[in-house]
């Protein structure tokens, strides 16, 4: 499964970049505008930062002014994504986005038939939004198997990017279900790096070796 960062934090995506954790990152109007940041210039940063899909969605509503936005977006780098929302305009929107090249990531899926419709418009990725689903108490996790068979059935190209990861249950079933990406914000890539009981077992190891006398430990000084 392909890991995003789901941020348009550039410290956040620097420190994951140089990990070799991330192989792309999401942003969307929320998280740019919680940077404070100017659009081109962070959209553009992020770029140059990691060498893989780059989502940056556009803010209209009505299909012409998306189309327009789209365009002007995918200019901005080779590896943008285009982001588009699951509203009826954005179906028009998809449609004039994949016959012109630009790819795109259709987002806000909630429902199965959204993502079929998106598979046949040619949509590069969809971004069913697992962790807001789940809040409602429908099943997001489900919701991802049931889109990942269909575009199985159908040999659809479009690729499941597993979104609104809010924490890494919601990681585990996308990989279980065979997602090809999930978007994973940054305190959640942290917690999945991390095991309470990893710390206290190399705790034990190293107080066991701090034992053994330091002419024995010299190798590593
Ligand atoms: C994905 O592309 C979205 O930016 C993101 O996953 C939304 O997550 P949220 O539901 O936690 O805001």
């Amino acid at each position: 499964m392909k890991i995003f960062l789901d941020t348009a934090n550039l410290e956040e995506i620097r420190k994951y970049a140089e990990m070799g954790l991330i192989d792309g990152v999401t942003t969307n109007p929320a998280l740019v505008a919680r940077e404070g940041a100017d659009f081109r210039e962070v959209v553009s940063e992020i770029c140059t930062i990691i060498d893989g899909p780059v989502s940056a969605e556009v803010v209209s509503t009505d299909a012409n002014t998306m189309i327009k936005e789209a365009r002007l977006i995918s200019k901005l780098h080779k590896n943008i994504v285009v982001k588009l929302p699951a509203i009826p305009d954005g179906f028009t929107a998809l449609k004039t986005c994949s016959s012109e090249g630009i790819k795109t990531n259709f987002t806000l899926v909630y429902t199965v038939t959204q993502a079929l419709m998106a598979g046949k418009l040619g949509a590069t990725y969809v971004s069913p939004f697992v962790g807001r689903m789940e809040a409602t108490s429908t099943g997001g996790s489900q919701l991802i198997r049931d889109i990942i068979q269909i575009y199985k059935n159908y040999e659809f190209n479009t690729k499941v990017l597993a979104a609104s990861m809010r924490n890494i249950i919601y990681v585990r079933e996308a990989a279980l279900a065979g997602s090809h990406v999930a978007t994973i914000p940054p305190e959640v890539l942290n917690d999945m790096l991390w095991s309470e009981l990893s710390d206290s077992a190399l705790k034990g190891f190293l107080e066991e070796w701090n034992k053994l006398s330091e002419d024995k430990r010299s190798y590593f000084n």
